[in-house]
């Protein structure tokens, strides 16, 4: 089987190109990756001879056409994702986002190929802390941030293609992810290196918002369950029951590096900040027969506190940059 992977240059995607080539030899992978900020050369540097990688946009119709003309299946990680970027300047996330999305599906819809096109949780907007309720299937779309209005966005274009064209996709919405390759931007990364780094962990607001934290392994079995076995034209949530509040996260990492557990500060919040996420994944569990192997949080960050700790290498060139950027907007709160 021939497997366009998009954004896997990633933190997801090259997750998912590193474990594809580890356990199905029988797929041949194909990297399209524009290589923004976000990707890191180095995460497939060990795996160059076994995949082809090709450097462009998803926007482009004469990149991704010609790629999807000789694919079986494209697998859709490439987006813009990080939340505070998409609140500095909206521009890129609707770009690739939403016009990127729209590329692939013309093409998969000219060339006949299956899509499976990777989403967030964050599409259904956020839960208070004392609401019983999770996300399933059936909630009604309600995104709050330019980012993951634009992932909303292009979840319905890929239903309407279905719908409208006849063309064979499936979607998946998963929490968050941790584990490693992530960039230093996103939140447990931060923390972690910034404890290495001698900076204390930052926490928005009042630290007590939740998220449903995943190993990325998981999200990626899951992934090529749906693959493998989900219907074209459904979703399926993603998600392996750990909701924490990001301040019971930065304690931990602390204490996990041998630092004071109250060690960290209170910053600026996000603007327009959600609550709480929480994924309820029956569906996938009862329909399709998939189950985390992850299920112990505190081992999981452990390991990627441990990951982090020793692969300064893979982060430490953008480590100032980011926390440089950070700086411009987000102060201490005393
Ligand atoms: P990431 O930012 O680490 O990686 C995104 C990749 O896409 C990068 O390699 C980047 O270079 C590439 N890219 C960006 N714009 C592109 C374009 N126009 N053309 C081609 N490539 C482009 O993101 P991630 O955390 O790995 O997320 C991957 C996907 O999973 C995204 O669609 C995201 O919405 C979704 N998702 C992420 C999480 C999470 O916790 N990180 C959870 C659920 C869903
Ligand atoms: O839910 C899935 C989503 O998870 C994905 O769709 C996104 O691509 C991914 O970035 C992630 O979004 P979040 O906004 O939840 O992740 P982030 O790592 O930015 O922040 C996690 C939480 O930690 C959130 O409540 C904000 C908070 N935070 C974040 C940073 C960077 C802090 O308290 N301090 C920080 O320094």
């Amino acid at each position: 089987m021939r497997v366009l992977v998009t954004g896997g240059a990633g933190f997801i995607g090259a997750n998912f190109v590193l474990r594809t080539l580890a356990t199905r030899p029988d797929v041949e992978v194909t990297v399209l990756d524009k290589f923004t900020y976000a990707a890191n050369p180095t995460t497939l540097a060990p795996v160059a001879n076994r995949i082809r990688v090709v450097r462009g946009d998803i926007a482009d119709a004469t990149v991704v056409d010609p790629l999807i003309a000789e694919t079986d299946l494209v697998v859709n990680f490439a987006a813009e994702s990080h939340n505070d970027n998409s609140l500095a300047d909206p521009s890129s996330f609707v770009q690739t986002n939403l016009v990127g999305t729209y590329t692939l599906l013309e093409s998969v819809r000219r060339h006949g190929v299956r899509l499976h096109h990777v989403s967030t949780d964050e599409v259904y907007g956020d839960l208070d802390l004392d609401d019983p309720a999770r996300f399933t299937e059936e909630t009604a779309y309600n995104p709050s941030s330019p980012y993951s209005s634009t992932k909303a966005g292009s979840d319905l274009l890929v239903r309407a293609w279905v719908r409208s064209f006849g063309i064979t996709a499936t979607i998946s919405n998963c929490s968050n992810n941790y584990g490693p390759y992530q960039h230093v931007e996103k939140f447990i990364p931060r923390q972690i290196t910034n404890v290495l780094t001698g900076v204390r962990p930052k926490l928005y607001g009042d630290g007590r918002n939740v998220r449903d934290w995943i190993h990325v392994d998981d999200h990626n079995d899951a992934v090529w369950t749906v693959i493998d076995r989900g219907v074209s034209g459904e979703t399926y949530l993603i998600g392996a029951d750990g909701e924490v509040d990001n301040r019971t996260v930065v304690e931990a990492i602390l204490e996990a590096l041998g630092q004071p557990r109250d060690a960290f500060d209170f910053v600026t919040d996000r603007a327009g900040h959600d609550r709480r996420y929480a994924i309820d994944s029956t569906r996938l569990r009862t329909e399709l027969g998939w189950t985390p192997a992850y299920t112990d949080f505190s081992a999981g960050l452990a390991a990627t506190v441990d990951w982090y700790r020793t692969h300064s290498d893979w982060w430490a060139g953008v480590k100032d940059g980011v926390e440089r950027s950070y700086a411009e907007t987000q102060q201490t709160i005393d």
